[in-house]
């Protein structure tokens, strides 16, 4: 017999477990279903974000740090480490409890909202009067029918054609994360943002890493003078980026892989590496959804056709985050989760897809918010900047961290701020601030005139907000 529920969410990543949270707390009969399982074949409730995604990256970013700290940066600060040495199994068993407490807590948030949840591969059967049937194939197989469906299938690494990931030799996002010795030598294709943290970790764990970029700009959709500041970092620290080259034949053997490539003045080179990750960006998954089924509508690149506000081409089914257009990161999956239950509920949910922040968790950090110089002057809109840098910031100076700036970009005219871009430490923390200054359409004048603790490197925000009038305080 199948069961019967008010909202059917199929995928319990970022997306649907907090879609699946919203609308059991606006009184609905929830049922949330996902596929994805640990390595014992139990549930592993998070999707790609807590399971090969933002969690354990940021783990393994952090604990990376903590290790480059201790062998360059602890002497400056006059501590002494001697014998340095890496657990490396101890270092990917602790990412691997990271991700196991926020598999556990989502099941902890599933049992408090009462969401009934279904480990298993959910499939379109077809719709019905009393909403649609969907089977789910799993440990225990169910036929459960929602009124309302919401899928939050989310996305799969996009490979190279002729190279697919083996895991081994050849690796996606998910092999990134547990490579068991550090190899000497590593490739990744693509400088995005798996790219440059993926790199980042490896890198610092020992690895020699080149990375090869198809595109000659570095990092084109983040401001130039961030992107700049960014890069001449990265060089610093020793990560090989390579712009503008074209990836040719890539063979895998015992040994490793070898990578043809042509460099931006057309040379042809080989690069014989331990390991490669490819990370060229991820593709919509809508694999065994059976959307044909019931006449999901799919576009060109195989991501489900929506509307601004979610709404499928179907009644009552809605799609959300990285299987849907838009920028595949888990906060807009959950902005769009909460607005789709609170719309199911007759509410007015809402996405500001202008005020959606981007965070690189390098080191240093970049992250922004809103429109960079480049789209202001393509839209023609007039405006003006103020920058900050880290180095003269008290904070940084004491964590001994100065790298970057802080950047504002505001309205010519009406001073409301249009982008904030920073690079540097903590930025992550940072950027915030200006999320709500934007949501609440404030201008650089509202930040430069607020009290800031002092010292913090929220100083040098408001510093960047002081220079658009030209009256930084400290610079
Ligand atoms: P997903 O998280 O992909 O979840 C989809 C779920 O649906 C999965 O569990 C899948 O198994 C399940 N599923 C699919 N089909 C079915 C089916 N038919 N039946 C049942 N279950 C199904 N974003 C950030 O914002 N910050 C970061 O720091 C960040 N870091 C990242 C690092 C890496 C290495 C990667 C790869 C991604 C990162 N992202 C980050 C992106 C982020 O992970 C995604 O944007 C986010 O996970 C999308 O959420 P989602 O709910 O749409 O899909
Ligand atoms: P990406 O889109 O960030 O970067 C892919 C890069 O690969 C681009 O620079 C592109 O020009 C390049 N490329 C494409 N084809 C190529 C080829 N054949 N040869 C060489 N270079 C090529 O994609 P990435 O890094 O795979 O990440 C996927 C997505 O996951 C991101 O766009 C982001 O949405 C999400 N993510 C978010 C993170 C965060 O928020 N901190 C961290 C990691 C991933």
């Amino acid at each position: 017999m199948s069961k019967q529920f008010d909202v059917v969410v199929i995928g319990g990543g970022p997306g649907g477990y907090i879609a699946a949270i919203r609308a059991a707390q606006l009184g609905f009969n929830v049922a949330c279903v996902d596929e994805w399982k640990n390595s014992k074949g139990g549930p592993a409730l998070g999707g790609t974000c807590t399971n090969v995604g933002c969690i354990p990256s940021k783990a393994l970013l952090q604990s990376s740090e903590h290790f480059e700290h201790a062998g360059h940066a602890f002497e400056d600060h006059g501590i002494k480490v001697e014998n340095l040495s890496l657990d490396l199994a101890r270092m990917l068993a602790r990412k691997d409890a990271v991700v196991k407490q926020n598999n556990d807590g989502i099941v902890y948030l599933f049992k408090k909202n009462k969401i009934a949840f279904f480990h298993g591969r959910a499939s379109f059967v077809k719709s019905t009067d009393a909403g649609y049937e969907i089977a789910v194939a799993g440990s225990a197989d169910d036929t459960l029918v929602g009124k309302h469906v919401i899928v939050a299938t989310g996305s799969n690494a996009r490979p190279l054609p002729g190279a697919p990931f083996d895991e081994e030799n050849i690796l996606s996002n998910d092999g990134a994360l547990r490579i068991g010795g550090v190899p000497k030598k590593l490739c990744l294709i693509g400088s995005g943002v798996i790219g440059l943290e993926m790199g980042s970790v490896w890198r610092r764990l020992g690895a020699e890493v080149t990375v090869l970029e198809a595109l000659p700009t570095f990092l084109g959709a983040v401001d130039e003078q961030i992107a700049k500041e960014a890069k001449k970092a990265f060089d610093k620290q020793g990560l090989k980026i390579e712009l503008g080259v074209k990836v040719g034949e890539i063979k895998s053997s015992k040994k490793g892989v070898s990578i043809a490539w042509t460099d931006a003045k057309g040379e042809a080179k080989t690069l014989d590496v331990d390991k490669l990750i490819v990370s060229i960006g991820r593709v919509p998954n809508t694999v065994g959804l059976q959307a044909e089924a019931v006449g999901l509508k799919l576009d060109e690149r195989g991501a489900i056709e929506v509307d601004a506000d979610c709404k499928t081409n179907l009644p009552n089914v809605w799609a959300i985050g990285d299987v849907v257009r838009g920028p595949m990161l888990a906060h807009k999956a959950e902005e769009e989760g909460v607005a789709v239950a609170e719309r199911i509920a007759g509410q007015h949910g809402h996405v500001n897809f202008n005020t959606v922040p981007w965070v690189i968790y390098t080191s240093p950090e970049i992250a922004w918010v809103g429109q960079t110089e480049k789209q202001l002057k393509e839209s023609g809109r007039a405006y003006k900047t103020g920058s900050f840098p880290f180095l003269a910031n008290g904070r940084a100076r004491a964590l001994g961290d100065t790298t970057g700036l802080v950047k504002f970009i505001a309205d010519a005219e009406t001073d409301e701020i249009l982008g904030v871009h920073m690079v540097g430490p903590q930025v992550s923390e940072l950027i915030s601030e200006a999320v709500v200054a934007m949501e609440f359409k404030a201008s650089s004048e509202d930040i430069a005139r607020i009290c800031h603790a002092h010292p913090s490197l929220s100083e040098a925000t408001k510093e960047a907000a002081l220079a658009v009038e030209k009256r930084t305080l400290n610079f």
